[in-house]
């Protein structure tokens, strides 16, 4: 179970504070090596098993290395996630770019990277072999509407712009053959943010059904089915992460069942998870500015949704603990706020924490996917900086805060004199 413990001591991150000044957010290196290599691990059965890191969840160069390190290959959703994954090193078939409503010059990039295409929509195909021409490994993505139910965060398939029908699928397998693909993916992605492995159990069966049902109408062999992301992380306390194990297991076990019968063996499974590889590995670090008590008492961060937008978005839990205070009993009701010109820029609502003082330092948890990247600039809020925690005990900047002169750089305007 969950008890969000932290890879720094009170005295440590009081020290990183001071060096870099706050707000920060600040990734672990080890636990993000070692947690990927839960994933694989559990995969090892599957000889061409991939995990395609979505570049979308943490787009920092220097965790894409990290992670290409440890071997996985990114999923890019943009022409600028293409340029991260190939800055940190990735190229070819380590790269799936799975985009939707697409422009060419992406599909130009992704061609020249020989990234794995994975389209969108049976009308791709055409713009993609007018604007960049059919490569011989292509992919598409499923959508499988009201065959399945989908979760909260993701909602039902069939509301989601993402994907083509069964019908359609069909169709384009057939028609990329005749322009000359040779080598065929399938993908999905219908869960986000999901505890519950049966879920990635049942993907994986639809997906497997699938496969074999386009061998036997059809007669192609599908090389890779991509189960997508999705595997959800404790944001509180108490939840259970996802076992891994278990899923590999039972996915191992639907594939003897349905792909090795079938003469579908082997087959490479692929995940393109985000949020469980760095989730759990980042922490938004921030200084209490201000308090103010009126009808509620509020507790004023230096942060704010410009740096983690999940809690105003989605009214999403993140933990958080006060450094320094960890032993001091909870008797305190507060909202969290940041500086933002909107009421939901709060990270924590009636939260019962420590007293709380100006100055304290305070780590809101389970940052490390879609935080910092989720990042805008609404009311002129400048993005903080990311640092590394690295393996050695050594931090370092992976990207500093933006300044004002950032804010400025797309303007040509001097000001009237
Ligand atoms: C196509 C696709 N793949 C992978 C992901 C990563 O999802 P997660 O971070 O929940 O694993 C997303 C998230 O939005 C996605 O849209």
């Amino acid at each position: 179970m969950s008890n969000k413990s932290l890879p720094f001591s009170s005295q440590e991150i009081e020290r990183i504070a001071q060096e870099y000044g706050t707000p920060f957010h600040i990734y672990d290196e080890k636990a993000i090596r070692e947690n990927v290599r839960r994933l694989q691990a559990a995969f090892a059965w599957n000889p061409g098993f991939k995990e395609y890191f979505a570049v979308k969840a943490t787009p920092n160069p220097y965790i894409l290395k990290i992670l290409a390190e440890e071997g996985t290959g990114a999923d890019c959703s943009s022409l600028p996630e293409l340029i991260l994954a190939e800055k940190a090193g990735l190229k070819g078939e380590n790269i799936v770019f799975s985009s939707n409503d697409t422009p060419a010059a992406e599909f130009c990039k992704a061609r020249d990277l020989g990234a794995i295409i994975n389209l969108d929509d049976i009308t791709h195909i055409d713009f993609l072999d007018r604007e960049a021409g059919i490569p011989e490994m292509i992919s598409f993505r499923y959508n499988p509407g009201p065959l399945r139910e989908g979760n909260t965060i993701i909602g039902k398939p069939e509301d989601a712009k993402y994907g083509l029908t069964r019908e359609q699928l069909f169709e384009a397998y057939a028609k990329v053959r005749s322009l000359g693909a040779k080598r065929l993916g399938i993908h999905t992605m219908v869960i986000s943010n999901e505890l519950d492995p049966e879920f990635f159990v049942e993907t994986a069966r639809m997906m497997f059904e699938l496969a074999v049902e386009l061998k036997e109408k059809l007669g192609i062999r599908i090389e890779i089915i991509n189960l997508g992301g999705g595997i959800g992380i404790p944001y509180r306390l108490g939840q259970d992460p996802v076992n891994l194990e278990y899923v590999g297991k039972r996915i191992k076990q639907v594939y003897e069942q349905l792909l090795v019968p079938a003469g579908l063996d082997p087959l490479k499974v692929a995940m393109e998870c985000g949020r469980m590889i760095t989730g759990p590995y980042g922490y938004v670090v921030a200084r209490v500015l201000h308090k103010k008590e009126i009808y509620k008492n509020y507790i004023g961060l230096d942060a704010s949704m410009a740096d983690l937008m999940r809690p105003g978005i989605y009214g999403a839990y993140h933990h958080i603990t006060v450094v320094g205070k960890e032993q001091l009993i909870p008797d305190h009701q507060y909202d969290v706020t940041g500086g933002l010109c909107e009421n939901n820029d709060k990270f924590a609502v009636d939260r019962i924490l420590p007293k709380m003082d100006i100055g304290d330092l305070v780590v809101i948890h389970d940052t490390g996917a879609h935080g910092h990247a989720m990042g805008f600039n609404y009311n002129g809020k400048l993005r903080s900086k990311e640092l590394l925690l690295k393996t050695d005990g050594r931090v370092e900047m992976i990207r500093r805060a933006e300044t004002i002169e950032d804010y400025f750089a797309t303007l040509d305007f001097d000001g009237l004199n």
